[in-house]
């Protein structure tokens, strides 16, 4: 259903007005193929939308999640992961703590990742993980760690290259069963995440729109990937800002493989391979 510039900003004012969210930096173009999407799956026009938009907070809260876009993967890129593991991660062996913020952590599958990357590097013990997420039914799904074998097999072939192989010396094979770290139960057609990694992270609801850290602590990586490319440029600076203001010095900030710092916070991080880390 395609969505005039009227009926889109009669949207975003009735999301702003009569809720504690704010679209209204969001991109766009993709945010106007949501709502079409959003209006067909769930047969309604733009007037009724925003009729039962002004008057029930649990309308609100289930357009948001329909409107919000979930995808994720366990290993999502395995190059990033590589680099996490082989240049970024080791940098902080010595740490005596090591705090990680994953902002916009969907279901979970990304924080899984770096859980098993830390334990895979010995560093599990001493790190605190803080997943967040603007939708609170995608934090659950995190908190259970559950995930369908049927639509996920991928996984497992991004499991082997970040964990098994080594891209900076093909000659090393590092022989890791995936049950150190989940379990797959092909009758009930899920993949299960194993309960030391479950108990490990500290999963909260926060909006990256109207929240600072809510969290209290300053951070040595925040992942934040696959998120600001449906924010437009005043949003991803706001960002950008919260971001620095948070990490450590030398902190390293992880974006999605097709995001990048533009305009003036580019000056205040450098970009290392994957990483942008804090000058
Ligand atoms: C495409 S997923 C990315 C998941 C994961 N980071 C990855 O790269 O695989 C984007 C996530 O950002 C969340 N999100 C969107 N707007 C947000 C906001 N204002 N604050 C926090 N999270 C937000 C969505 O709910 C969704 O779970």
């Amino acid at each position: 259903m395609t969505i005039t510039d009227q009926d889109y900003q009669l949207f975003l004012n009735a999301v702003k007005y009569s809720s504690k969210y704010d679209f209204s930096q969001y991109s766009e173009k993709s945010l106007k193929r949501r709502l079409g999407k959003v209006l067909s799956d769930n047969n309604l026009n733009i007037t009724t939308l925003i009729s039962r938009i002004k008057n029930s907070q649990e309308f609100v809260e289930k357009i948001v999640k329909e409107i919000t876009v979930n995808t994720t993967e366990l290993f999502r890129d395995p190059q990033v992961w590589q680099t996490i593991r082989y240049a970024i991660l080791p940098k902080l062996k010595n740490n005596s703590i090591i705090n990680i913020w994953h902002a916009g952590c969907s279901s979970g599958q990304e924080v899984y990742s770096m859980l098993i990357l830390l334990n895979e590097l010995e560093i599990l013990d001493k790190t605190k993980i803080y997943a967040t997420d603007l939708n609170s039914d995608v934090l659950e799904s995190a908190r259970v760690g559950e995930y369908k074998y049927r639509f996920n097999i991928g996984y497992l072939d991004n499991f082997d290259k970040v964990i098994k192989e080594n891209p900076y010396n093909y000659e090393e094979y590092i022989d890791v069963p995936y049950e150190k770290y989940f379990q797959i139960d092909k009758v009930n057609d899920l993949i299960r995440m194993n309960s030391f990694l479950k108990e490990k992270p500290i999963f909260k609801r926060h909006d990256l729109v109207t929240e600072n850290n809510t969290l209290y602590v300053k951070f040595d990586i925040i992942m934040c990937r696959n998120v600001i490319i449906y924010f437009n440029y005043d949003l991803q600076s706001k960002v950008f800002d919260l971001f620095h203001k948070n990490l450590y010095e030398d902190g390293c900030l992880i974006l999605g493989l097709h995001e990048t710092i533009l305009g003036s916070h580019s000056v205040k991080y450098q970009k290392k391979g994957h990483g942008y880390y804090k000058n």
